[in-house]
């Protein structure tokens, strides 16, 4: 390396000359991006992660380094020296941050070639993703991606400074360790040294920094990967990165306050925006009335509007038995769609089936404010009118009904929302809605299992007023938790921890974890808690997820530098792979199925 770079020193980078540098000499170095002949001149576009630079070749000013640039292709690597030079007249290219220079190149030198790359690697060129995926160091080259992750390198930077200077101690917790209760599945690792013993990837850091907090280090902080054996979605990945932090004598107001502003540094410094704080907040029975999930995107209205009460009794049986089998029926005012197609209404239908929606009745007031609509028939004049009132229908508008028990009417009418704003375009992107979504269900009833299980995890704290139902109705206990949603995605969320190890046992024991269990699995946070634990709490941020956002990326992927596909695979190192049987027998391990190819 040192001998093809001989004295050659970088001066700058392609992408800072501006019009005040012109007469500099200067060595650039970079990948070629594009080269142009025009009969005789030779222009490159020389690439690095800063941007572009244009080099300029005249066969009569410099033969020798004209005649190396005819040799080089797309993805070369080479340095140039040569003056900065004003573009000539009717060159001069505004989109370009150098647009207004180029280089008239004196010498010049071929670092190293390159094959032709599978793809093109500008920003216009759509290509395949799972292409993409398999050379992700070529698609790392391309502009929208360096750019995600440059932010994503400026984001960590601040939540560490402004953590920091928070009171908040980066400290580290282990990879290879014992399950953790975040309700996924581990990812197991044997050991070869304790035969037959398995470590687990931790789901998170939280026994680590409740422990931590134990000890007295008051203010925790990790930017850490957590890692999730479960099935993957859209924002979703087996491994993923959390700004995890824990605080000693706070309740969830000091932490929601400390957090938001987090995530306001966050904003100003990537994006300029300033946030109004404090950020609202929701309960979440208020949020599931209204918007049916836990994650609303509040950029845009069509709240879901309860009928219940409207329609008991009503001539049409479906919503009159949801009403009185002590289910719900709940609509939402689809404004302007009464255009809808009987396709487009099929759609929403099967739509709403994924989430358990027997059906999709529905409305459409015409022009001349009468009702289309198959179940208009068993209502009486009062009745629409009623219904017309709560849902503010008016000529144009589409109504959209859900009748069941109140959780299917809640998910599938929510889901269909949160699809409608997208199918109709209703959420601007460079528009950011946060809501706390607070007082959680502390647990909640898993039918298969019989039992309950903890919505957040079990060393989450009940709301004080509701410590006396944990004996007399669990299922009505509220927690101390709080999730940060922003614009229809969970971006953090978190609790207050419960302290008292006697509390903490009578969790157990409503979750059905057993003393014996208990011990097995978290017995040194128990025995922890016995040795003066202070009041605490925190919650963690996923920030891949904040970064999709910031980035607009439409993908997860799209924000980590080597991400994992929907199945869990890496196409470009081909993890997970087979191992040698070697390996295995030293592990102590025999394959009960045979891999797949
Ligand atoms: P929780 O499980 O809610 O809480 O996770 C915190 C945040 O992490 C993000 N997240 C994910 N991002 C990408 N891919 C995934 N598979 C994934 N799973 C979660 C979400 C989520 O809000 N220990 C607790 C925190 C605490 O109580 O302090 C925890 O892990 O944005
Ligand atoms: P039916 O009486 O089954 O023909 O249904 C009449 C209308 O009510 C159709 O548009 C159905 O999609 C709708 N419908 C049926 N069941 C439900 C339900 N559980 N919730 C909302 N609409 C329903």
């Amino acid at each position: 390396m040192s001998d093809i770079l001989g004295d050659w020193k970088r001066t700058h980078f392609c992408g800072e000359l501006r019009k005040e540098d012109i007469g500099k000499e200067v060595c650039l170095m970079g990948w070629v991006h594009r080269r142009r002949d025009h009969g005789g001149l030779i222009f490159i576009d020389l690439r690095d992660r800063t941007g572009i630079g244009q080099l300029a070749l005249d066969p009569d000013r410099d033969p020798e380094a004209h005649t190396k640039a005819e040799a080089v292709r797309n993805e070369f690597v080479i340095a140039a020296i040569g003056k900065v030079s004003p573009r000539p007249e009717g060159t001069v290219n505004p989109k370009m941050a150098t647009g207004e220079v180029e280089i008239e190149v004196s010498e010049l030198r071929i670092l190293n070639i390159a094959k032709t790359p599978p793809f093109q690697l500008d920003e216009y060129t759509e290509v395949a993703e799972n292409l993409r995926l398999k050379h992700r160091y070529l698609d790392l080259r391309r502009e929208a991606i360096q750019k995600n992750l440059i932010m994503r390198h400026q984001v960590a930077q601040t939540v560490r400074r402004y953590l920091s200077d928070n009171g908040f101690l980066e400290i580290e917790t282990p990879m290879l360790t014992k399950s953790t209760p975040e309700g996924a599945r581990d990812y197991l690792v044997p050991s070869r040294v304790n035969l037959g013993n398995f470590y687990a990837l931790p789901q998170s850091p939280q026994i680590f920094k409740q422990l931590l907090m134990v000890s007295g280090f008051d203010r925790y902080f990790q930017i850490t990967r957590c890692f999730r054996d479960e099935d993957l979605r859209a924002d979703r990945q087996p491994e993923f990165t959390q700004i995890d932090c824990e605080l000693s004598f706070v309740d969830h107001n000091d932490v929601m306050s400390v957090m938001e502003g987090m995530v306001a540094a966050i904003f100003k410094s990537a994006l300029n925006v300033d946030l109004q704080l404090p950020m609202p907040r929701m309960s979440f029975a208020e949020v599931m009335e209204r918007y049916g999930v836990d994650n609303p995107d509040l950029r845009f209205d069509m709240e879901l509007v309860n009928l219940t009460e409207l329609v008991k009794g009503c001539g049409f049986k479906v919503f009159a038995s949801a009403a009185d089998n002590g289910g719900q029926v709940k609509a939402i005012n689809a404004k302007g769609c009464a255009t809808f197609s009987r396709k487009e209404l099929d759609d929403l239908t099967d739509f709403v089936a994924i989430y358990g929606a027997k059906g999709m009745a529905w409305v459409k007031i015409q022009d001349d404010g009468n009702w289309q609509s198959p179940i208009a028939k068993f209502f009486s004049e009062d009745e629409l009118a009623k219904i017309g009132e709560a849902l503010d229908a008016k000529p144009g508008d589409l109504l959209l009904f859900g009748a069941d028990k109140t959780g299917t009417v809640n998910e599938s009418l929510g889901r269909l929302r949160g699809h409608l704003g997208q199918k109709l375009g209703l959420a601007n992107p460079k528009e950011y809605k946060f809501v706390w979504v607070t007082e959680f269900p502390l647990l909640e009833w898993d039918g298969e299992e019989r039992r309950h299980v903890a919505v957040h995890h079990p060393f989450t704290a009940p709301m004080d007023e509701d410590v006396p139902l944990l004996d007399s109705e669990p299922g009505n206990t509220r927690a101390k938790a709080y999730d940060l949603v922003l614009n229809g995605s969970e971006i953090g969320g978190g609790s207050i921890r419960i302290h008292d190890q006697k509390v903490q046992s009578r969790m157990f024991e409503l979750l059905g974890i057993g003393d014996e269990e208990a011990r097995q699995k978290f017995g040194f946070l128990l025995d922890a808690l016995e040795y003066g634990a202070p009041p605490h709490g925190g919650i963690a941020f996923g920030l891949d997820r904040i970064m999709m956002i910031l980035t607009e990326a439409g993908s997860i992927r799209d924000v980590i530098a080597f991400p994992k596909t929907q199945k869990a695979t890496c196409l470009m190192s081909e993890a997970p792979g087979v191992v040698d049987e070697k390996q295995l027998r030293e592990l102590g391990v025999r394959l009960a199925a045979r891999p797949k190819a």
